[in-house]
């Protein structure tokens, strides 16, 4: 997992919780890169878990509601790192349709040892979309979270459902249909 994921993560730990939290976190997970981590390096994502774990039984959230919080703030990052990857859209089905064919093709030029999931498309119309998330890592809410900010980007909003297919969340069909 690329190392701009793990210092937007901390950062907007620092921001939400303080410092301590930022320390206790790294303090209490087995890190082979010791917690100091730079925005073009790679990490385990095993690292992002340990976190994740941790915050979630520091503060009682759950790390799907996390992976989502941390999802929207992320999307502002993507926004203002790669503004080119995005102006090419003017509509979020567009957008959204587009990632596994375009967005995440050129964000493997610029990474290429990015850990990226595959998204297939089942259906799409003007306004809705239907496709199949695959990881092994399964941030399916970290994908909810960067559809919902895709939506308000172009100042619209949508009812996405989201249904495992795999129990383990490795395989999810979102259900994505504007408003
Ligand atoms: C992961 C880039 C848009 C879904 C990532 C990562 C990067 C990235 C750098 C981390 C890879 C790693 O850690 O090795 C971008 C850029 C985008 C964009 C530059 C737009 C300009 C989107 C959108 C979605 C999405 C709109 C919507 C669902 C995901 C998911 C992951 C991910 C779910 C987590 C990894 C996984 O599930 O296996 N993306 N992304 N991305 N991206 Fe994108």
């Amino acid at each position: 997992m690329k190392g701009i994921v793990f210092t937007e993560f901390l950062d907007l730990v620092e921001d939400k919780f303080g410092l301590e939290m930022v320390d206790k976190i790294i303090n209490e997970s087995d890190l082979e890169s010791n917690g100091a981590y730079t925005a073009v390096g790679t990490y385990s994502f095993s690292e992002m878990l340990q976190l994740l774990q941790h915050l979630s039984k520091n503060t009682g959230i759950s790390i799907d509601d996390l992976l989502l919080v941390y999802a929207e703030h992320f999307f502002a990052v993507l926004a203002d790192s790669y503004p080119g990857l995005i102006e090419k859209y003017n509509d979020p089905i567009e957008m959204l349709a587009s990632i596994e064919n375009h967005i995440h093709i050129e964000v493997r030029k610029i990474y290429p040892d990015a850990e990226l999931p595959t998204f297939e498309i089942l259906e799409r119309t003007d306004n809705s979309l239907i496709m199949i998330y695959k990881s092994s890592r399964a941030m399916h809410y970290f994908g909810l979270g960067l559809m919902n900010k895709t939506f308000e980007h172009f100042n619209s909003s949508a009812t996405i459902d989201l249904e495992k297919i795999k129990e383990d969340g490795t395989e999810v069909k979102f259900t994505i249909h504007k408003n």
